[in-house]
C-alpha cells in the first residue's frame, strides 16, 4: 500500500511525551560543525525544529529564531529548554506539509534536521538573504534498512539535496552511509550561502 506523504503529528506528540528530551539538548552534530560560518545577527528559521536543541543554540549566538514544528508536546519542551538557558525564540505550532512557505528574501540562516517536505526544500533557497546560509540534513534512501524513517516520501534521492541548492554556493556536502546516534544511518547534509549583494562602487 502506498503510504500518504503527509505525517500524522499526534504520533510525534505521543513520541515527545514523557520527561526528557528525545533528542538531548544539545544542537546536531551538523551544526555545530559549521559553527564558524554562522550569522550572529538576523533572523534564522529552524524547520521541525522539535525540542528545540537548535533553535535554542542560534538563539544563544545572537540570532532572532523562529522555530517551527507540528508536536505541540515538543515545543512546549522547547520552551522550558529556552527558559533554563535565557533564549528568546518565536515558537509556532504548524503543519509544515499543509503548504505554509517561508517568506521571500527573509532568513539569514535557515536550518532543517531530520525532516524533508519536498515542497517546503524547494522553497528554501528564495528565502535566503543575501550572503545567507542553508544547513539541511536529513536521511537518504537507503535508510528504510536500517529503521526509520522508511517512507520514500520522507527519504531524499542521491544528488537531490545538492539539486535543490539551485543559485547557493555549496560549502559543504556529504552523502551516504554514516552514524547517527550510534547506529548506522544513511544521510546527506549540506552548508550553502546564497551570493552576497555586490557593495555599491
Ligand atoms: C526526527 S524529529 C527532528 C527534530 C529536530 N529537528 C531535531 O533534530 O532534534 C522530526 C520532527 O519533525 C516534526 N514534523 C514531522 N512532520 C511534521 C509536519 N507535517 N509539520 C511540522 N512538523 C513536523 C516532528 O514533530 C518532529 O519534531
Amino acid at each position: 500500500m502506498r503510504r500518504p506523504a503527509t505525517t500524522d503529528t499526534t504520533t510525534w506528540d505521543e513520541r515527545y511525551r514523557g520527561e526528557g528530551y528525545r533528542y538531548g539538548c544539545e544542537p546536531n552534530d551538523w551544526l555545530v560543525a559549521h559553527t564558524g560560518i554562522l550569522p550572529t545577527a538576523g533572523q534564522a528559521l529552524d524547520l521541525a525544529c522539535g525540542e528545540g536543541r537548535d533553535a535554542v543554540f542560534l538563539a544563544t549566538r545572537g540570532l532572532t529564531v523562529e522555530a517551527i514544528d507540528g508536536s505541540a508536546v515538543a515545543l512546549a519542551k522547547g520552551r522550558q529548554l529556552a527558559a533554563a538557558r535565557a533564549a528568546t525564540v518565536t515558537w509556532r505550532h504548524l503543519n509544515l506539509e499543509g503548504g505554509w512557505l517561508p517568506e521571500r528574501h527573509t532568513y539569514a540562516l535557515i536550518t532543517c534536521h531530520n525532516f524533508l517536505h519536498r515542497p517546503l526544500l524547494a522553497a528554501l533557497p528564495d528565502a535566503l538573504t543575501p550572503g545567507g546560509i542553508l544547513i539541511y540534513a536529513t536521511y537518504l534512501t537507503g535508510q528504510e534498512r536500517y529503521g526509520h524513517p522508511a517512507n520514500p516520501a520522507h527519504l531524499l534521492r542521491p544528488g537531490e539535496l545538492r539539486q535543490a541548492c539551485t543559485g547557493l554556493e555549496i560549502l559543504a556536502y556529504q552523502e551516504g552511509t554514516t552514524r547517527c546516534c550510534g547506529q548506522p544511518a544513511m544521510r546527506a547534509a549540506v552548508v550553502a550561502r546564497k551570493t552576497p549583494a555586490e557593495e555599491p562602487k
